[in-house]
């Protein structure tokens, strides 16, 4: 089948525009009771993204997976997982969500393969295996040791001794996820075929796993100790990566895939997973046009949320980016803690003001499933956990799971995630009030909210396109304008707030009580309210 991948107005391509929305499949809905969300799920649900507003969702990895890292070790790129459908059921999901102008994105993983891969089955047999060079070998040192002191971003060596021909292999995760050689041609044009087969089936774009760190030093150099300057996780492992990642080649691998992107009539769009400072992040944009299209800015993701840290990293994010680049906003996603508990710490008002300035700032937002109902983290017990680093890692880290619980439909038993009767593969959280039904017959909830907020931005010009100017406020507020008439303040504090000199009315506020009200001179907000407003 060819689906289109939709249109997009002339200048503007359509993923500037877009609020996008990821699935994490497994925990989305389960339409054939075997306790996991499958590609069908989605398609019975493409009603909700519809009414929602949404234009895009990226999905987590469909293919071919033994589950090492549930996805994340593909097996086969081009073939789908069978618990989660087949290449048949992703089709009619194309052509059901291009009917509702929602395109399809989906996850691909080109830094690593599953060690069950085929190629890696061929790499390690010998030596001289036809896909011997497709993965980094290494002999080891003098003394036996790993080839250099790289760490996995999982902790641990960054490298396992392959018994059958004595060389160590790179993983920068699991040791079940061999990393693959960027330096060898045929790897390369592999990955070209890979996007191309998806593509051609009317996928809209890729997010594309580890980005940066798909290319490493040719030379295996050791890396330097980390210094007080660095970030956590270079602290945590005592080296600040620069050799098992983020190499300046890197750019060539996403100057080629954006080409290909861009040899299609409608073009595609490459979001990259970029867990870099901001100077980095720009860097990953090439010159505004010729890498990827957007990538996700872990320093706006990982920011305690008080107005002066959101404020800075926003303020840097748009002086760094290159001319024509466009910033992605997220709060939440399969790995991070989830806004409402990390951002908002269960404050149904924090979760609010978060969502609106997700939805109001210059670029794209991200949203993932469940923020919209601001669903919160739900701690998995050990006996129940799924994760292999939260298996690894407990009880000092408890994984992932907790942020990827299955989404609450309705309340009840299976929660309309699956049957009631079903055991949903991770525990499905407190089902009550936080649930899609309920919240989309409330007008005050966080569901219409969000709904109420994507229809508006749709409707402004200057949310979708405005230029962000930040705008003097009291301290604990953060202000900005969109181009010269809309107008978002956060109070991210504790107490009243005024914000003077301004005259208008409210679109929206967080408290709706308020939405219309007009304000001449000044705007007051109470603790944590947020608004949208239309100035004079
Ligand atoms: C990315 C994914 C994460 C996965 C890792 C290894 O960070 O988001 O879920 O474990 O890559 O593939």
């Amino acid at each position: 089948m060819t689906a289109t991948a939709g249109g997009s107005a002339p200048g503007r391509p359509w993923w500037r525009s877009a609020v996008l929305y990821q699935i994490y499949l497994r925990s989305f809905a389960d339409s054939n009771a075997d306790g996991v969300g499958d590609l069908e799920g989605v398609i019975d649900r493409l009603d909700h993204l519809e009414w929602l507003g949404i234009d895009g969702i990226w999905l987590s990895p469909i293919t071919l997976s033994p589950n090492a890292d549930w996805g994340y070790d593909v097996a086969d790129y081009r073939g789908v997982q069978p618990d989660l459908g087949t290449l048949e059921t992703f089709d009619r999901l194309v052509a059901g969500a291009d009917q509702r102008g929602i395109r399809v994105l989906l996850d691909i993983v080109p830094n690593h393969t599953s060690e069950q891969h085929p190629w890696f089955v061929d790499s390690r047999s010998s030596l001289t295996a036809p896909k011997r060079d497709w993965y980094v070998w290494s002999d080891p040192k003098a003394d036996g040791s790993a080839p250099n002191n790289w760490v996995s971003s999982f902790g641990g060596p960054a490298w396992t001794l392959d018994g059958t021909t004595g060389q160590f292999y790179l993983h920068n995760h699991l040791s079940e996820q061999p990393d693959l050689n960027w330096w060898n041609e045929e790897v390369r044009n592999e990955f070209d075929a890979i996007l191309r087969f998806w593509f051609d089936r009317g996928v809209a774009g890729f997010r594309i796993d580890v980005c940066n760190i798909i290319v490493k030093d040719a030379r295996l150099r050791d890396n330097p100790p980390a210094t007080p300057d660095d970030d956590f996780e270079a602290q945590l492992f005592g080296q600040r990566p620069v050799y098992n990642g983020n190499r300046p080649e890197v750019h060539d691998v996403l100057r080629r895939w954006r080409l290909l992107a861009e040899s299609y009539d409608t073009p595609r769009a490459l979001i990259g997973e970029t867990p870099v400072k901001v100077e980095e992040l720009a860097t990953y944009y090439g010159d505004g046009s010729d890498e990827l299209h957007l990538a996700f800015n872990f320093p706006f993701l990982t920011a305690p949320f008080d107005a002066t840290t959101m404020r800075s990293v926003v303020e840097d994010t748009e002086a760094h980016l290159p001319p024509g680049a466009w910033p992605a906003w997220t709060g939440s996603n399969h790995d991070m803690s989830r806004f409402s508990s990390r951002w908002a710490e269960g404050d149904p008002a924090k979760a609010r003001a978060a969502l609106l300035m997700l939805l109001c700032l210059r670029g794209t937002p991200v949203l993932y499933q469940g923020d919209e109902i601001g669903l919160e983290d739900f701690p998995v017990s050990q006996a129940d956990l799924r994760d292999p680093l939260g298996v690894r890692y407990w009880p000092a880290y408890a994984g992932r799971d907790a942020m990827r619980t299955p989404m609450p439909w309705r309340d009840g038993p299976g929660g309309g995630f699956t049957t009631a009767d079903t055991r949903p593969w991770l525990p499905l959280g407190p089902t009550g009030r936080c649930n899609v039904e309920h919240q989309r017959s409330d007008p005050w909830s966080m569901l219409t909210l969000a709904r109420d907020l994507i229809v508006l931005r749709r409707q402004t010009p200057e949310l979708q396109t405005g230029r962000y100017v930040t705008v003097t406020a009291p301290e604990g507020v953060w202000a900005w304008r969109r181009g010269e008439r809309v107008l978002v303040v956060l109070n991210m504090s504790e107490g009243e707030s005024t914000l003077t000199g301004t005259r208008g009315h409210i679109h929206i506020a967080t408290n709706r009580e308020r939405d219309g009200e007009s304000f001449d001179k000044a705007l007051t907000l109470r603790a944590w309210e947020a608004a949208i407003a239309e100035i004079r």
